[in-house]
C-alpha cells in the first residue's frame, strides 16, 4: 500500500498542472491523441445503461466522455485532488459517481460492472495481480476489462540520440527496478518496470482472456500538435493496450 500513498501524494501535490498539461501541453499528444482513440475503439458503440468503473479516473476526461455516450459512470483514484478536480470539471446535467478510493480494494458488490476501464495508471500498481483480482471481482460474467500503459519496449529503454534523432536503446528489458517517470514541473512518479509477458501471465492467472492488443500510433492531429512526439510516436511504440474478456 506505500505505492498508493506515494502515488496519491504526487498526485495531490501535482493535479492542476498535471490536469493542465494532460489536456492542454506536454500530455496531450501521448493521452488524446494515442491513448484515447485506441482505448475507446475498444468499448462498445453503444453504452447506454452500461456500468463502467473508471479505474483511477484521475482528473475524470474518461468518465465523461463515457458519461456523454449515456453509459452509468464511477470513477474512483487514490488521490483526492485527481477526485476534486474531476468532480470541479464535470458538465452540469451528467451523473457521474466520483469517490476516493485504491486498486487494491474495490468496495463494490461482486459482478456490479459491465466494463472497468483503467487507463494509464498500472504501471504506478506494484501488486497488478490484485488490481486484476479486483477488477475480477467487481465484473459481471462476460464483463470486459480494457487498459492501457506505456508501452514495454519504452519503460524499459533509455533514451538517446542517433543523427539527430530520438532513438531508445534497450539495455535491459527484463530488468524490474522502478523507474523515475519525469511529467516535467518537478512532478516525477515512480513506475513500475513489467514485460509484456508479465502483464500477459497476470491476466490468465486472475481469470481473464486478452481479446485484443493495441499498439497505438498517434492519429494525424498529432502531427500539428506536436510534430516531433508525431515523428517518434510512429516509429517506436509509445503505448499497449488490451481488451480482456471474464471468463471465470
Ligand atoms: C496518469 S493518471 C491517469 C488518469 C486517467 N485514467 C486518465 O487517463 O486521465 C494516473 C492516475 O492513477 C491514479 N492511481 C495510481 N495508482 C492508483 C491506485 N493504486 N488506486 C487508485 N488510483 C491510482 C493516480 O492518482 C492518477 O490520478
Amino acid at each position: 500500500m506505500d505505492d498508493v500513498k506515494k502515488v496519491a501524494d504526487t498526485y495531490n501535490q501535482f493535479g492542476d498542472y498535471y490536469h493542465q498539461s494532460r489536456t492542454q501541453t506536454s500530455g496531450r499528444l501521448h493521452n488524446e491523441l494515442i491513448d484515447m482513440p485506441a482505448t475507446l475503439s475498444l468499448l462498445p458503440d453503444d453504452l447506454s445503461g452500461v456500468n463502467i468503473l473508471d479505474a483511477g479516473c484521475g482528473s475524470g476526461i474518461y468518465s465523461v466522455l463515457l458519461a456523454k455516450k449515456k453509459a452509468r459512470v464511477t470513477g474512483i483514484d487514490a488521490s483526492s485532488k485527481m477526485i476534486e478536480i474531476a468532480r470541479k470539471e464535470k458538465p452540469a446535467g451528467l451523473v457521474i459517481t466520483y469517490q476516493v478510493g485504491n486498486l487494491y480494494t474495490l468496495d463494490f458488490e461482486k459482478e456490479t460492472f459491465d466494463i472497468v476501464l483503467c487507463a494509464y495508471v498500472l504501471e504506478n500498481v506494484k501488486d497488478i495481480h490484485e488490481a486484476f483480482t479486483q477488477f475480477n471481482k467487481v465484473l459481471k460474467s462476460g464483463g470486459v476489462c480494457v487498459f492501457s500503459v506505456s508501452h514495454p519496449f519504452r519503460a524499459n529503454s533509455v533514451r538517446t540520440k542517433k543523427n539527430g534523432k530520438e532513438i531508445w536503446v534497450m539495455e535491459d528489458y527484463f530488468s524490474s527496478a522502478v523507474r523515475q517517470s519525469d511529467f516535467g514541473h518537478g512532478m516525477i512518479v515512480e513506475k513500475y518496470k513489467r514485460t509484456i509477458q508479465q502483464y500477459a501471465d497476470t491476466i490468465s492467472a486472475t481469470g481473464f482472456i486478452i481479446e485484443r492488443i493495441l499498439e497505438p500510433q498517434p492519429i494525424e492531429e498529432g502531427k500539428r500538435v506536436d510534430s516531433k512526439g508525431y515523428e517518434k510516436a510512429m516509429r517506436l511504440p509509445q503505448i499497449l493496450t488490451m481488451k480482456l474478456k471474464k471468463y471465470s
